[in-house]
């Protein structure tokens, strides 16, 4: 703008910043226990806890001491967990145990929902914790991930889950047209309100490795990737293209993973669409700020924070943290 040089106003953004009540009154976004989702790693057997070497601070825990974290979520005004199963027996090339009713995630779907009916439980739709090559689909001889093969196998997954009670399901496969088979095979099943969180722009990233750790699939994996199928981290574009297939084929709400270093696709999808938009600190960028906080290099409250205010401020209706709690706790304050 040209002003005339007498009307030239006299620019000092520091004037608001200067107190914290005229900070308050200018700020655009902020961060609630209602924008977190909380992703637990669930054991078989009874009594069972174990930490995650990788993801200090991160349990594995049986169903019966993740009542106690889901209590403890939900009174905190965490709005929903999601599960994510360590499954050690019955990994087969064809992942059968993926749709078993009396399996492990179905089991604690339905016990978290008897017992915190008003907690949400979003279930995880992929076939890695149950295949015994570690991908998230059925493969063929060569070990190609087979894409409309897969999706069969899903839409049982799916099922089974929506069955057992979860409200939310969530395909983090990136098969091709998953969505749409999804949400036909719900609506023929009578399953009319499950929600489907579709992993929009999953991206073939280093950032999971803890996770595999924690779920126990890196060594089934070995050195193969999952570059068939999730998305290369060079593109921003097709990120587009998959939310904008996602949200024809029938999703609820779309994610972006992982998180901290996606931004930009988390800002781009929220514009071109308007969707319920989320995003995944993954396990990788929940290890580098835990490796900084515990060598003193970070202040744990304030990075963790900020790490999940800069989610909102890109746009995310809602942040996959594995500090939910903590953070819930520190907002509390
Ligand atoms: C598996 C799945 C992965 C994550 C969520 N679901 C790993 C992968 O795709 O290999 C990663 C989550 C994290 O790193 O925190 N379908």
């Amino acid at each position: 703008m040209n002003f005339p040089t007498r009307y030239v106003p006299h620019s000092r953004l520091r004037r608001m910043r200067k107190d914290d009540f005229s900070r308050r009154l200018m700020r655009e976004h902020t961060l609630t226990a209602d924008d977190l989702i909380y992703p637990v790693f669930v054991l078989e057997g009874h009594n069972q806890e174990e930490a995650v070497p990788s993801m200090p601070g991160v349990l594995r825990q049986s169903l019966d001491k993740l009542l106690f974290t889901a209590e403890e979520a939900l009174k905190l005004g965490i709005p929903m967990l999601a599960l994510f199963p360590v499954v050690t027996r019955n990994k087969t090339e064809t992942a059968e145990e993926a749709y078993n009713p009396e399996g492990l995630v179905p089991t604690v779907v339905r016990t978290l929902r008897e017992q915190f009916p008003e907690l949400g439980i979003m279930t995880d739709v992929a076939l890695d914790p149950y295949t015994s090559h570690g991908q998230d689909g059925l493969t063929d001889a060569r070990g190609y991930v087979l894409n409309d093969e897969t999706i069969d196998v899903l839409v049982k997954q799916v099922l089974c889950h929506a069955e057992a009670g979860a409200q939310v399901v969530a395909p983090s496969d990136m098969m091709d047209g998953r969505i749409l088979a999804i949400r036909e095979a719900l609506e023929d099943a009578g399953h009319i309100h499950t929600r489907i969180m579709a992993y929009s722009a999953k991206y073939a990233s280093a950032f999971y490795g803890p996770f595999r750790d924690a779920v126990g699939s890196s060594g089934n994996l070995g050195k193969a990737d999952k570059k068939t199928y999730q998305m290369d981290p060079a593109n921003s574009n097709e990120a587009l293209q998959e939310v904008a297939l996602d949200i024809q084929e029938g999703a609820d709400m779309v994610m972006v993973k992982p998180g901290m270093p996606y931004l930009d696709i988390v800002r781009r999808v929220k514009d071109e669409f308007g969707v319920p938009t989320y995003a995944y600190q993954v396990s990788g960028e929940y290890a580098m700020l835990q490796a900084a906080i515990g060598n003193g290099w970070l202040d744990a409250e304030k990075v963790i924070l900020e790490s999940l205010l800069a989610f909102k401020r890109a746009g995310a209706d809602g942040i996959l943290t594995y500090y939910s709690i903590e953070a819930a706790k520190m907002l509390k304050k």
